[in-house]
């Protein structure tokens, strides 16, 4: 048994044995060894390398040593300090590429994946169409005029020389709104703008009016209850129906191309008089003489029906304010749908209303 040493304190001195700091230094490192991540290295350099670690805490012990052991206990845990600090350094450096590695690789994007896009959708053909429209007759200096879907019967038919007992006035075809004596449908063609075009303003008048219209046909190939149409009026001093002749065959080569233009075939319209058929000049075959019989466009015929047209009736004027001596119009109309499916070749109608977007995306979106 070892005598009293009044220089060196067994307790204060403990941490500072050469097997406990040799023992502190191996736990250090076999800890730093051990660590996986770079997380893991920061909580391990503060447990063995941090102010409260066992060997800074044994760091402070020094001062606390007789001058004549400080020097080997400084050195002891000094050298087993600067062990774990390299240590650390090394090790963090191993994680550090280690972690650079792993982000290269799990964070790689392969360009080459096939991958899905946000659908972006477009714009549904029709309306592109009656755009274009529109900027074939504002070129020409006409306006756009526009009315309401839901018309009162007396525009949609009375001011058009239609009376109460036409055919187009039963309820085959028309949408009566309740109350019946209301008065009030869903307007069956977008002549009513028309009148209402003249009942606001005092010719020269030239307007077309696109617009949605209705009737109570079921939906299939080639009818819908619901179809766009496109109607024109002018009204001015000395109008004939050769100006609508022309104002026609320039729609018609605007819209298809030069050299197409239309023919008129005689036809009735209570709100003109006379009134024609206009039909297109076959785009395709061009309507060629004599006609080409495998013309899948226009079944041989040379010519495609398009809409129709006439000299306004004067007694549409009349209802409508306006001195037939003084003024004469014309007026025209056809179906926006229906030019739609004869430029492009869409066989079905219901593909226009469907709305299904791989329908109106095969249109692109055209400006
Ligand atoms: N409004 C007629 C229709 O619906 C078309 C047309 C307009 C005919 C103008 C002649 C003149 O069918």
């Amino acid at each position: 048994m070892s005598g009293p040493n009044s220089d060196y304190d067994p307790v204060e001195v403990t941490p500072l044995h050469g097997d406990q700091v040799a023992a502190m230094r191996a736990e250090a490192l076999a800890a730093i060894a051990d660590v996986a991540d770079l997380d893991g290295l920061k909580r391990v350099r503060l447990e063995h390398a941090g102010d409260r670690s066992p060997l800074a805490l044994a760091n402070r012990e020094i001062g606390a040593l007789p001058p004549q052991a400080r020097k080997e206990a400084g050195q002891r845990v000094g050298g087993a300090r600067k062990d774990v600090a390299a240590a650390l350094s090394e090790r963090a450096e191993v994680l550090r590429a280690d972690h650079e590695g792993r982000i290269l690789v799990e964070e790689a994007v392969d360009v080459t994946l096939p991958y899905d896009r946000e659908p972006v959708g477009s714009r549904h053909p029709v309306t592109t169409l009656t755009e274009r429209i529109g900027d074939v007759f504002v070129a020409m200096g006409w306006e756009i005029a526009e009315g309401p879907e839901v018309e009162a019967e007396w525009l949609n038919f009375d001011a058009l020389n239609i009376g109460a007992d036409h055919p187009a006035r039963t309820l085959q075809d028309t949408f009566f709104l309740e109350p019946a004596d209301a008065h009030i449908v869903l307007r069956t063609h977008t002549s009513p703008v028309q009148a209402r075009t003249m009942l606001s303003r005092r010719p020269p008048i030239y307007v077309i009016c696109p617009g949605r219209t209705f009737r109570t046909d079921e939906l299939d190939a080639t009818h819908t209850p619901v179809f766009q149409q496109v109607e024109g009026l002018a009204v001015d001093r000395g109008l004939t129906m050769g100006h609508l002749k022309g104002t026609l065959d320039h729609f018609a080569a605007a819209m298809f191309g030069a050299g197409i233009d239309t023919r008129f075939r005689p036809s009735y319209f209570p709100f003109t008089e006379p009134s024609a058929e206009v039909d297109l000049r076959c785009f395709v075959c061009r309507g060629a003489v004599p006609a080409i019989a495998s013309c899948r466009t226009c079944r041989g015929e040379g010519w495609l029906e398009w809409g129709g047209c006439g000299v306004v009736n004067p007694r549409v004027l009349v209802a409508c304010g306006v001195d037939p001596e003084e003024v004469t119009g014309f007026a025209f109309g056809m179906g926006i749908d229906r030019t739609l499916m004869v430029r492009h070749g869409i066989a079905d109608m219901r593909d226009l209303v469907e709305g299904d977007v791989r329908f109106t995306q095969a249109f692109g979106v055209e400006v």
